[in-house]
């Protein structure tokens, strides 16, 4: 009995803790900068949105491939995606084998006869290697931030594509972002000033990253189909290819879908059809 009470009582503590928490008043200034500055993702339109007949564009992928090569495979590595995977996106096995061989970072292996460490040319079977030998290098480059590795960063943050588009796009003027709201806030949160080497970012959560703006101007790669290359179009086809990246069964998760829906729209019909065979002559 005397356990029940207590037991009630705990409880009762616990609940009226949880309320106060939730109603008292914040006090003004206790909301943090990142939420104030934060901004979020803008929807972005791709073929393979639509979760039924959604598709990916495979020269999309390609563009979005070659500005992954051009540009972010400098610091970052996609260590689950084997060159002879990009088969998929429409490259023939020429051409794989030819991206593979001039990869700029070397595959690492040793000599076998001295055991010496040393680097070869990549092939088709190798996965895109990392540009850095190890972490501790690659946080030496980037001002101690880790980029990370790419092969699911698209299904790894909340809005996928959508913020990975709004990230590449979304450096800001820290002062002026915000109809020069800016100010106000940075007079408000002196310390939500960006640090040197960090950049100011609203679409990082916390506002300041260590990644230089990538995509700064239109024509940093040159398509092959002739595609005009804005900072748009190069970071909506790298998203689009970090996607695909994520999750390259896309199509066959769709297309499961739909004939799961198919067979049990068949299933409920013939179950039906059995109910009012069975119960025909009866009465019920
Ligand atoms: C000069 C090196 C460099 C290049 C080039 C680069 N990145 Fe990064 N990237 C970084 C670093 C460093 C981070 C980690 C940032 C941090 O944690 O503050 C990062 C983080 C990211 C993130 C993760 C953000 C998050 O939510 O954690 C994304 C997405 C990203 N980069 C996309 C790209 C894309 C797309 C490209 C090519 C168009 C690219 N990066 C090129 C260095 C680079």
């Amino acid at each position: 009995m005397i356990v029940r009470i207590v037991g009630f009582f705990a409880g009762l503590a616990f609940v009226s803790a949880l309320f106060v928490a939730f109603v008292m008043p914040r006090e003004k200034g206790e909301v943090a900068a990142s939420v104030l500055f934060h901004a979020e993702p803008e929807p972005v339109h791709f073929s393979f949105d639509n979760p039924i007949w959604g598709k990916y564009d495979p020269a999309q992928l390609q563009r979005g491939f070659q500005v992954y090569q051009e540009v972010c495979s400098a610091c970052h590595s996609m260590k689950l995606v084997a060159f002879r995977d990009l088969e998929q996106i429409g490259f023939t096995k020429p051409e794989v084998k030819a991206i593979a061989k001039q990869w700029k970072t070397e595959v690492p292996t040793f000599d076998e006869k001295t055991g010496d460490a040393k680097t070869r040319k990549a092939i088709a079977a190798d996965y895109i290697p990392s540009p850095f030998p190890n972490e501790t290098a690659a946080r030496a480059a980037n001002n101690n931030a880790l980029p990370p590795d790419m092969s699911d960063l698209a299904k790894s943050r909340e809005g996928g594509a959508a913020y990975i588009h709004a990230l590449i796009t979304g450096y800001r003027d820290q002062v002026g972002y915000k109809n020069e709201k800016g100010q106000e806030l940075l007079k408000m949160y002196p310390d939500a000033k960006t640090p040197p080497g960090l950049h100011f970012n609203p679409y990082f959560a916390n506002l300041n990253i260590a990644m230089p703006p990538p995509l700064t101007a239109d024509g940093q790669v040159t398509y092959a189909d002739g595609t005009k290359a804005t900072v748009n179009q190069m970071s909506t086809d790298v998203s689009a290819f970090l996607m695909w990246a994520a999750e390259p069964k896309l199509e066959n998760r769709h297309r499961t879908g739909i004939a799961v829906v198919i067979f049990l729209i068949i299933a409920t019909l013939l179950a039906y059809g059995s109910y009012q065979t069975i119960w025909r002559d009866k009465k019920h």
